[in-house]
């Protein structure tokens, strides 16, 4: 038994000693990574544990170092290098590289100079350096009209309107994965939230085509029970005339182009037990352009992938779909 205790004594201090030092800060480096890629669920108020401060984030650096290598965490399951997504909330190589030099350097908080010598009340002190979830108020500002949100939203619509983007505001993010929200009259996906992409906003002045009388069928998706007060859609609408520049309607893989058409997004849902799906466009003159390439598919989290440029694929192309699932494309 004494044996035991003191190898478990020895055990930390063999570390190599080049493991001990890194330029890497919690307030410089690792706060702005988890702003931008974590708080959205690791936050007081969030669906789980929070990485906020140093001391939160410091006593998780194993659990997070083993997450990063994994590329576990955030739940993104499109492979790097093959198409760019807008809602793309994975780490970068040099983040990446930053959580683990961090990790591997004992995790400082900063460079040693800002806390020495303040001896005064705490409010002499300088203000902590942490992350900050960004919850509760429109990213894409004040929307034009609001609905309360439930499983069928009457839009009350005189006209056919046309919709330039869509944003949801959940009333509690606890309980809170995903949701998505489809034209009843049409069958159409007008966009999707998740918990670090918001909102669907259409590029170069495209619009989506909101019948008179519409009804948007909100799907969100809870871990436990539905809260009573499921939070806010609000829309944008466009000034365009409703047709001018309307986006076509959704289109089923596997599919070919009788038109030349531009890719928005792309919704995947494998089938149960899928291990990646790749999708790709092969031209009319034989080259092969992959659209997407997915793997390790999180239930918890679906998400579409909303393309940061969208894909202009000529009359003639074929769309084709590798592994087990349905896939739709949002174009114009
Ligand atoms: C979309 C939401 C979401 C995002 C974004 C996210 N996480 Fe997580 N994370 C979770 C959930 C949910 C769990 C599971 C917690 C549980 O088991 O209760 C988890 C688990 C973890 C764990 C495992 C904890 C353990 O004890 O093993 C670590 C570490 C972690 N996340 C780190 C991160 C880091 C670092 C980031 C940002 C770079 C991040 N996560 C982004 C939702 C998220």
């Amino acid at each position: 038994m004494k044996r035991a205790w003191l190898l478990l004594l020895c055990a930390a201090p063999l570390l190599p000693h080049e493991t001990l030092t890194t330029t890497v800060l919690f307030d410089r480096e690792i706060v702005r990574i988890l702003d931008r890629h974590c708080v959205m669920c690791h936050a007081a108020g969030g669906p789980t544990f929070p990485l906020e401060t140093f001391d939160q984030t410091w006593l998780k650096k194993r659990e997070i170092h083993a997450e990063t290598i994994a590329r576990h965490m955030p739940p993104w399951p499109a492979v790097p290098g093959y198409g760019q997504f807008a809602n793309d909330n994975s780490l970068t190589l040099r983040e990446s590289q930053f959580i683990i030099s961090w990790v591997e350097g004992l995790g400082p908080r900063n460079s040693g100079t800002v806390f020495l010598n303040v001896t005064g009340p705490d409010a002499a002190r300088p203000p902590e350096v942490r992350a900050h979830a960004d919850f509760g108020h429109w990213q894409l500002g004040e929307p034009e009209a609001k609905y309360k949100v439930t499983p069928l939203i009457d839009l009350g619509l005189k006209t056919a309107r046309p919709l330039r983007a869509i944003e949801y505001l959940p009333s509690d993010h606890r309980n809170i994965r995903s949701a998505t929200f489809k034209v009843k009259e049409t069958g159409q996906w007008i966009g999707s939230w998740t918990p670090w992409y918001g909102y669907m906003s259409l590029p170069n002045g495209r619009v989506f085509v909101l019948p008179a009388g519409a009804h948007i069928v909100a799907e969100v998706q809870y871990k436990g029970s539905p809260p009573a007060d499921q939070g806010e859609i609000g829309l944008h609408f466009a000034q365009v005339p409703a047709t001018a520049r309307a986006m076509a309607g959704d289109l089923v893989l596997p599919a070919k182009l009788t038109a030349a058409t531009s890719v928005i997004a792309l919704r995947v849902e494998p089938a149960t037990g899928t291990k990646s799906v790749e999708v790709s466009a092969r031209k009319p003159n034989g080259a092969t352009e992959i659209l997407l390439f997915a793997k390790e598919f999180s239930p918890e989290w679906p998400t579409p992938f909303i393309l940061k440029t969208p894909v202009a694929l000529p009359a003639g192309t074929e769309l084709r779909v590798a592994g087990a699932a349905r896939v739709t494309v949002s174009r114009y």
